[in-house]
């Protein structure tokens, strides 16, 4: 058994909808306790360690241990051309998104980058992302291989696409489904592998391969799927004109089998009042990309009105149409544009969408994204005084919320001290 010492932060209930003194429990010095890569026990450090004097201790002193950060939505093979100037959504698609993405049908392409990704993602304390691949098999291989090397947790998807791209990223309705069929069989429930079935979004497939993807969903009710929805108006736009029979953007996933509790749809900035009931009533998740919307410039998500309304929220990096990989800097994002809707989020909100909301997203809060007893040993130490400016300012600190705050805002891949996957120490 190992034993980790440090400051811990545990979420009792959803601080969104539950006053935050009775949804947190903080331990000044408290513990974690692992043993066959989950977590066994968690509480106050004096009491663990009479629990079990023969375990292994690491001292992380100060430093935050909190559960790995889960990055709900990102697209892996965009990690080269992150921070890409100037375009709105589908000029940067074609600019710089399309161009790269053709690349990956070379393994050796594929394998480069998730190695990079993966680096980068656990040098920022993420250990577990849901990615869209490419069109290519290839990719989704090279992303499940590099994961499964470092013992994460994570899910990821074949793109499809049979239109409005260029001729090497298309596949076709039948080539869609079968190749993500097989990389589903291959892949799904291997390790800590799960396959998502990923349509890219509504105007890059014909409706022929919408509904192939909801038959093969439908086969696999168990697995989740993702997709793109209401990110700008020029695409909303877009869609109306492609589908001109459908009620709205969100009614032509529903129309083609692409709508359930296990639907993940990113962005969802410029929802109609109907489509946030239907995806309320169904219990789909919304997957809030806060870098991504204000550095493509497409709107700000409405967290507060989502909330209360009792949707079912994850928190995202979106590289690279977001501007990073760190989730610190996305907390920092999302509660940039709270600010910007007139309501500051706290941090205890921040960080809970950032673990444990994020895992809800996607059905495994039991698993992952907290520091519950039985749970996987997934673990960020953060480091809460990381640089001279965090420091001082945490110095001044009255709680640890204050504590926090100041790393949410200005902290990075300093304030990593250490990265634990499935029960063993990945980075340190
Ligand atoms: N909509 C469809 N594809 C993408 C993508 O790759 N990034 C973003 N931000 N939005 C999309
Ligand atoms: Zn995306």
């Amino acid at each position: 058994m190992q034993l980790l010492l440090g400051q811990t932060i545990r979420f009792t209930a959803d601080p969104f909808s539950n006053p935050l003194t009775d949804s947190v429990t903080h331990e000044r010095h408290g513990a974690v306790a692992i043993e066959n890569g989950r977590i066994a026990d968690v509480g106050p450090a004096d009491d663990l360690r009479s629990k079990h004097p023969q375990a292994r201790v690491t001292d992380y002193g100060d430093a935050l241990i909190s559960p790995g950060f889960v990055d709900a939505h990102v697209h892996y093979p965009q990690t080269a051309i992150i921070a890409s100037w100037g375009k709105r959504l589908i000029d940067w698609l074609n600019s710089y998104t399309f161009p790269e993405e053709s690349r990956f049908g070379d393994p050796d392409h594929a394998a480069q980058i998730a190695e990079t990704y993966f680096d980068l993602v656990t040098a920022a304390g993420t250990t577990t992302t849901v990615s869209y691949c490419t069109i290519h098999p290839e990719s989704v291989d090279a992303y499940f291989t590099a994961a499964a090397k470092r013992g994460l947790r994570v899910l990821g998807g074949k793109t499809c696409m049979d239109r409005n791209a260029p001729d090497t990223l298309q596949d076709t309705a039948q080539s869609a489904y079968d190749d993500s069929n097989a990389l589903l069989e291959r892949w799904h429930g291997q390790d800590r592998l799960s396959y998502v079935i990923t349509p890219r979004f509504a105007p890059t497939s014909t409706p022929e391969q919408l509904a192939a993807l909801g038959a093969l969903w439908a086969e696999h009710p168990d697995v989740l799927m993702q997709t793109h929805i209401s990110e700008q108006h020029e695409e909303i736009a877009w869609v109306a004109d492609l589908f001109p029979g459908a009620r709205d953007y969100l009614d032509v996933y529903e129309h083609h089998g692409l709508l359930g509790p296990g639907a993940l749809l990113g962005h969802a900035i410029h929802l109609t009042d109907r489509e946030r009931d239907r995806i309320r009533e169904v219990d789909a998740s919304l997957i809030h990309c806060p870098t991504s919307n204000l550095f493509i410039g497409s709107g700000l998500f409405d967290m507060q009105g989502l909330m209360e309304q009792g949707h079912r929220i994850g928190l995202a990096t979106d590289t690279g149409g977001g501007s990073s990989f760190s989730m610190l800097r996305t907390m920092a994002a999302a509660y940039e544009v709270g600010q910007l809707r007139g309501h500051p989020l706290h941090p205890a909100q921040l960080w809970w969408l950032a673990t444990e909301g994020s895992a809800r997203a996607l059905h495994m809060a039991d698993k992952i994204g907290t520091l519950e007893p039985g749970s996987e040993a997934d673990l960020a130490v953060i480091d809460l005084s990381s640089t001279q400016a965090i420091a001082q300012r945490a110095a001044r600190a009255e709680d640890i919320w204050q504590a926090i705050f100041p790393t949410i805002m200005m902290g990075d891949d300093r304030a990593i001290k250490a990265v634990w996957a499935n029960g063993s120490c990945l980075r340190s």
